[in-house]
C-alpha cells in the first residue's frame, strides 16, 4: 500500500528546492520538510535571521516566514535529512559538461549522482527517490541501479520523477497553482504505490486533474521536451523579428496577430535581446546530445538551430546598437539596464545582458550597468568569467556599476534596456534625457518602453522587431 509521507528532505536547497518544498510545507502542515545543502553560506542565508534569502522571489519571504522552524528547516547535515525522511527530493544542479564526453551539449550528473550514492551509503530504511532535477531521459534507471547495488538489506528504493516547471520571478505563483504536476513511475505496483505517495503530498493543494502521473521516461523527456518548445516560441518570434526591423512590419503587431489564434496562443511570444536562464540552453543541449546519441543527427540539427538562433538574436542586437552609433562605440558611454536574465529576479545565469556587454567591450565602448536586484559582486563575477581570465583590475577599466537609473545613464550616449524590469517604466526620462550626451539613444531590447512618448522628449529610438 502507498506508504503516508510524513517526513521530506530535499537535497539542494537552490533556485527549485528552495520555492518548491517552502511551498511543500506552507500547504502541508503535517508534513515535516527539511532542505538539506552542502553549500553552508547558502543554508545559512535561508536560517538568517533578517530572512535575507539567498535567492530573491515574489513572496517566498512569507512563506519561509510563516513555515520556518514550525514544519521547515534548513540544514547542512545532509546525512540527518536523509536518514529521517521518508521521500527525498534529488534538486541539485544539472549544468552542461565543461569537460570530457559530451561536453558542451550533455548533462553534468555527477551532482546527481553524489547525492544519488550519499542516500544509498546513509538510508537505513526504504525510501521514496524523487528526481525533481532535470535530466536526461533514463537517468532514473542509472539512479535505481546505484541505489540498490549499495542498500542495506531490507532497504527498499523507489524512483520517481517528479520535474520542476516554475518559472523563476513566478515561483511562488507557480507552485502555487501549477498548470500541472507531472510524476513518472516505473509501471510495476511499487512504482504506482510510490506515485500515489507523492500525489498525495501535492493533493493537499493541487486539484487531482491537473496531477499527470506518466511513466518514467516520459516525464523525464517530457520536461527537456516542454523547455525546448517554449524557448523554441522566442526563437521562433526572434527570428520574425529580424524580418520586422529589415520591412517595417511590427513584431508586437505580428504576435498578437498569430497568438489570436487559440492554437498558437498569446504567451510567450515576446521578442526580446534573447534568452537567458540556466535553463533553456542547457535543456536544448541536452536534447541535441540524446538525439545525437540515438544516431538522430536531424532532430538533434532541428533543435540545435533554436540555441543558433538565439544566439544569432543577441548578436544582432548588439550588431544594430553599433550601427546605430555612428558604426563606432569606441570610448562612448553606454548604460545598461538590467542584468538579470529575466525581470522579478536576482539571477544572472546566461543572462543575454552578459552577451551584450561582452559585445560592447570588445568595441571598446564604456558600459554602466544598472540592476535593481542583481548583487554587484554577482556583476563582477559574471563579467569576469565571460572574458576567460582577464583580471577585475582591467575590467573596471571599461565597466562600472551604478546604484541607481538616473546615475548608469549620466553623460552616458546610448541606454540599451536589457532586462523587461517594469520599474524602468516608470524612470524619469526627462531626467535621463537632460543629462545625456546628444544626440541622444535608447535601445529598447524588451519591447517595454512607449517609443513614442521617448521620441517626443528627443531621444533616438530603437525597439527590437521593429524598423526605422
Ligand atoms: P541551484 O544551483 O540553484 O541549486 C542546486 C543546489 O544543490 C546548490 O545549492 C548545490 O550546493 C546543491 N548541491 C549540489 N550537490 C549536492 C549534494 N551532493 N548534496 C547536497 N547539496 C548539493 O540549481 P537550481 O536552479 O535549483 O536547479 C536545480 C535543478 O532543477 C536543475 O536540474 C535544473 O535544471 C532544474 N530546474 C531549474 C529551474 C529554475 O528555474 N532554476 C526550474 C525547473 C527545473
Ligand atoms: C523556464 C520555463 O518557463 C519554466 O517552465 C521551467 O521550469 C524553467 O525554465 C526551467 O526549467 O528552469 P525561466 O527560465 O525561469 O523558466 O524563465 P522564463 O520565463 O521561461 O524566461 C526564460 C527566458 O526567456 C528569459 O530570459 C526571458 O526574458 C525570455 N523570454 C521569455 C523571452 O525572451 N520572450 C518571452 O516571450 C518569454
Amino acid at each position: 500500500a502507498p506508504v503516508k509521507v510524513t517526513k521530506i528532505c530535499c537535497i539542494g536547497a537552490g533556485y527549485v528546492g528552495g520555492p518548491t518544498c517552502a511551498v511543500i510545507a506552507l500547504k502541508c502542515p503535517e508534513i515535516q520538510v527539511t532542505i538539506v545543502d552542502l553549500n553552508k553560506a547558502r543554508v545559512d542565508a535561508w536560517n538568517s535571521d533578517d530572512f535575507d534569502l539567498p535567492i530573491y522571489e515574489p513572496g517566498l519571504e512569507e512563506v519561509v516566514r510563516q513555515c520556518r522552524g514550525r514544519n521547515l528547516f534548513f540544514s547542512t547535515d545532509v546525512d540527518k535529512g536523509i536518514l529521517e525522511a521518508d521521500l527525498i527530493f534529488v534538486s541539485v544542479n544539472t549544468p552542461t559538461k565543461k569537460s570530457g564526453v559530451g561536453a558542451g551539449f550533455a548533462a553534468d550528473l555527477n551532482y546527481v549522482e553524489l547525492a544519488t550514492r550519499r542516500i544509498a551509503a546513509v538510508a537505513t530504511s526504504s525510501k521514496i527517490v524523487v528526481e525533481k532535477s532535470t535530466v536526461p531521459c533514463r537517468t532514473a534507471e542509472s539512479m535505481r541501479t546505484i541505489l540498490e547495488a549499495n542498500s542495506k538489506p531490507g532497504c527498499r528504493f523507489d524512483i520517481l520523477s517528479n520535474p520542476e516547471f516554475l518559472a523563476e520571478g513566478t515561483a511562488i505563483t507557480d507552485l502555487f497553482s501549477p498548470d500541472r504536476v507531472l510524476i513518472g513511475s516505473l509501471q510495476t505496483k511499487e512504482g504506482k504505490d510510490a506515485c500515489r505517495s507523492l500525489t498525495d503530498v501535492y493533493a493537499h493543494w493541487v486539484p487531482i486533474e491537473r496531477i499527470v502521473t506518466v511513466g518514467l521516461w516520459s516525464s523525464e523527456l517530457s520536461k527537456l521536451a516542454a523547455n525546448a518548445m517554449l524557448a523554441q516560441r522566442i526563437s521562433s518570434i526572434n527570428a520574425l523579428s529580424a524580418i520586422c526591423e529589415a520591412t517595417g512590419a511590427n513584431i508586437d503587431e505580428v504576435a498578437n496577430a498569430v497568438g489570436k489564434d487559440s492554437r498558437v496562443g498569446p504567451k510567450f511570444l515576446r521578442a526580446s535581446v534573447g534568452f537567458g536562464g540556466s535553463c533553456f540552453q542547457k535543456d536544448i543541449l541536452n536534447l541535441v546530445y540524446l538525439s545525437e546519441s540515438l544516431h538522430l543527427p536531424e532532430v538533434a540539427a532541428y533543435w540545435r538551430q533554436v540555441v543558433e538562433m538565439n544566439e544569432y538574436q543577441k548578436g544582432r542586437f548588439s550588431k544594430r546598437v553599433v550601427d546605430t552609433l555612428f558604426n563606432t562605440i569606441t570610448g562612448k558611454k553606454i548604460a545598461i539596464l538590467g542584468f538579470a536574465f529575466k525581470a522579478d529576479t536576482g539571477d544572472t545565469r546566461e543572462s543575454a545582458a552578459i552577451t551584450l556587454i561582452k559585445n560592447f567591450q570588445a568595441e571598446r565602448a564604456l558600459v554602466t550597468i544598472y540592476d535593481p536586484q542583481v548583487l554587484h559582486s554577482q556583476i563582477w563575477s559574471d563579467l569576469m568569467e565571460a572574458s576567460s581570465g582577464v583580471p577585475l583590475e582591467t575590467i573596471k577599466r571599461q565597466v562600472s556599476i551604478a546604484s541607481s537609473a538616473l546615475e548608469a545613464c549620466r553623460d552616458a550616449e546610448a541606454v540599451v534596456i536589457a532586462t523587461e524590469w517594469k520599474e524602468f517604466r516608470t524612470i524619469n526620462w526627462e531626467g535621463v534625457y537632460s543629462h545625456m550626451t546628444k544626440p541622444a539613444f535608447i535601445f529598447d531590447g524588451r519591447l517595454l518602453l512607449d517609443a513614442e512618448k521617448l521620441r517626443d522628449i528627443g531621444f533616438k529610438v530603437t525597439v527590437i522587431g521593429r524598423g526605422e
